[in-house]
């Protein structure tokens, strides 16, 4: 999916279901014990036709699916999912509540025909119904109280992979970042990554980069330019480059993310909240600011910021998402001025989050689990350890 654009991903969707003949076909000469899937609702029946486990794999946050995909049986009468503004009785964390645009913006995608009159909401619903097990990446410490809820909801047992956190990198930092980033006191540099499928518009882009320029302090930004537009130079306001030359870059391309995060001179990472750059946000010592852009991103942020208490979020209009440059601007100096109490409680919060998810034995003991539970669904002796 991340090879295309994101609004071509129903595409793979329909592809993937138009092989079913093959898939069955592969099937029935591998003989495997157990099957993992995302996005295929037609998996689980074929699988159980031929004697197979299947297992849902959910990429995106645990409270993102605890929110959503709620079964129809639960819910009460005349009540429908798409009220996705109020969760459940039970659920979790009271905290997310979702502003009018992100519930908006995620019924759009969730409600739109998918393949044969099915909406991606009835895809991963049906999917959810028919699977043996449910597969998640996270950890208890993290996500425990929405797993459990989606247990309860859905009647089977639920997975934890484990976060699956990055490798270090084995490459270095581009010799030009790494001059560019050496020149600024410790922690003093903001970076702002929006990920590799969000295009912000003009006036979007324009908030954003004023926003970074008022806080006085040194900037880098990696940012798509707004769709339409060739290179980050033609969008970028009047006057900005020359005002902040050596001090500010707009860079329109892909850069290091996470060698850039451990660069010592960064302080302060703007993120989407995308899977991975959520879980890298709380692998390093950088300030966390949250400007989720679509989909579960609202439910990563609010994870940052509501339930481990690491992040501030930028301010934005409830109908439309809108953010001017002052709610930039005051989100930044919230985490990033010295004598900020907000700020130091919330850095003493991400050490601690940190420490837990670096524990060494981390995410061997949770794929042990991962096994363990694999072999009770499956009913297959594990084999003997010597
Ligand atoms: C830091 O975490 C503690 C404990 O969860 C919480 O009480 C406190 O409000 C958090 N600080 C901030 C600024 O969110």
């Amino acid at each position: 999916m991340s090879e295309i654009p994101f609004a071509m991903s129903p595409l793979i969707v329909v592809a993937m279901s138009l092989m079913q003949d093959q898939v069955e076909a592969a099937l029935n000469s591998i003989r495997p014990n157990l099957i993992i899937f995302d996005v295929a609702h037609w998996i689980p029946p074929l699988a159980r036709r031929l004697g197979i486990t299947s297992i849902q794999h959910s990429s995106v946050g645990p409270s993102s699916v605890a929110h959503n995909l709620v079964p129809a049986r639960n819910l009460s009468k005349g009540q429908h999912y798409t009220e996705l503004m109020r969760p459940l009785p039970g659920f979790p964390s009271s905290s997310i509540q979702l502003q009018v645009f992100e519930a908006r913006s995620i019924m759009e995608f969730w409600t739109r025909d998918f393949i044969g009159g099915m909406t991606f909401h009835d895809i991963l619903l049906a999917s959810l119904r028919d699977c043996d097990a449910i597969s998640m990446r996270t950890c208890r410490e993290v996500g425990g109280p929405y797993c459990d809820y989606v247990e309860i909801q859905h009647g089977k047992p639920v997975l934890l992979s484990g976060p699956s956190l990055p490798d270090p990198p084995t490459t270095k930092l581009e010799e030009r970042w790494v001059k560019w980033l050496g020149g600024f006191e410790r922690g003093s540099v903001v970076y702002c990554a929006l990920g590799s499928v969000c295009h912000l518009k003009k006036e979007e882009l324009h908030e954003l980069v004023l926003g970074l320029e008022s806080t006085g302090l040194p900037f880098l930004a990696a940012l798509k330019p707004p769709s339409g537009c060739a290179t980050m130079e033609e969008v970028l306001p009047q006057g900005f480059q020359e005002r902040v030359k050596g001090r500010g870059v707009v860079h329109g391309g892909w850069v290091q993310q996470t060698l850039i995060l451990e660069h010592p001179s960064v302080g302060c990472f703007i993120t989407h909240c995308g899977g991975s750059s959520t879980w890298e946000s709380l692998m390093n010592d950088c300030q966390v600011v949250v400007l989720p852009q679509m989909d579960d991103q609202f439910f990563n942020a609010r994870l940052l910021t509501e339930d481990l208490k690491v992040a501030v979020e930028v301010k934005r209009r409830d109908e439309d998402g809108w953010f001017t440059k002052e709610d930039v601007c005051m989100a930044v100096k919230k985490v990033m001025d010295d004598n900020s109490k907000v700020g130091n409680e919330l850095r003493a919060n991400h050490t601690r989050w940190k420490q837990v998810l670096l524990r060494p034995d981390l995410e061997s003991s949770y794929l042990d689990g991962f096994l363990q539970k694999l072999f009770e669904i499956t009913k297959i002796p594990p084999p003997c350890h010597a």
